[in-house]
């Protein structure tokens, strides 16, 4: 495929690389994506889980729903395109990987700079002391869950609909964007803003964007080239 040598050939000779992932990239894992045939988003309305006014309308509904989604990701693994982009830092490259994903099958993989603008499955904030916890038991006995410390409710640790991405995430996201010599673009609908915006910047940058998915997306147009396939089954193969 010259397509793959091409992309192979641009990668080899990019010291920064910056990797966006989307819900694509942990699909052969098992994680649903959310616009998929069968995604999250067709079976379930983001607004009555995935909000601040839904946790305050009925914070058990969401938390069962996200208990959910942490028992069905804990039964996962990384796939080898995960093991792949980990694999990239071993050659000499300078990766940054910004996700989307809030599933932590990145940092499982052992890549060493993952930026989860998103969030984490695995992290809870408490709505009362403000205090961030880690906490990866897949199924909580408690829901809501409530603080150690202060008592109050914790919140699962993501972003939601309305709410701002975590600022230091973010402008680290900003800067590495900015530096990088070749963006991968993997797995993501690039609907999602401002995710989608490190994509033109990065071209305004003068990065080399390839991107990685087996359909068209709105960021297709602005990628020097595009893999069309499955990121488990590419990545490995742009890596040989
Ligand atoms: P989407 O579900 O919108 O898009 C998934 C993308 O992955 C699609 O473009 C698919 O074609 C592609 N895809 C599917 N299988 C793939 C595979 N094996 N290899 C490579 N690509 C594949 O997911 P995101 O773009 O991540 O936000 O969605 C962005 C955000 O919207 C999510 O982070 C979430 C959601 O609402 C929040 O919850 C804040």
């Amino acid at each position: 495929m010259p397509s793959l040598s091409q992309a192979a050939a641009w990668l080899a000779s990019s010291e920064r690389v910056v990797v966006l992932t989307g819900a694509g990239m942990s699909a052969e894992s098992g994680v649903p994506t959310f616009r998929g045939l069968d995604g999250l988003w067709r079976n379930y309305n983001p607004l009555d889980l995935a909000t601040p006014a839904a946790f305050a309308a009925n914070p058990t509904l969401v938390w069962e729903w996200y208990d959910w989604r942490r028992s069905l990701v804990a039964a996962t693994r990384p796939h080898a395109g995960h093991l792949a982009l980990a694999q990239l830092e071993l050659l000499g490259h300078q990766v940054t990987v910004i996700t989307q994903n809030v599933d932590g099958l990145h940092h499982r993989a052992g890549s060493h700079h993952v930026i989860e603008i998103h969030g984490s499955l695995w992290r809870m904030i408490c709505t009362g002391c403000q205090q961030l916890q880690l906490n990866r038991q897949p199924r909580l006995r408690t829901l809501p869950p409530l603080c150690a410390d202060c008592g109050k409710m914790l919140r699962p640790g993501v972003v939601w609909f309305g709410e701002n991405l975590p600022p230091l995430a973010w402008e680290a996201s900003l800067e590495a964007t900015r530096e990088a010599a070749l963006l991968l673009v993997i797995g993501t609908s690039g609907t999602v803003y401002p995710a989608a915006d490190l994509v033109p910047l990065a071209r305004q940058n003068g990065a080399r964007i390839i991107e990685i998915n087996p359909d068209d997306t709105p960021l297709s147009a602005l990628a020097d080239l595009t893999l069309r396939g499955a990121a488990g089954d590419l990545l490995p193969k742009l890596l040989q």
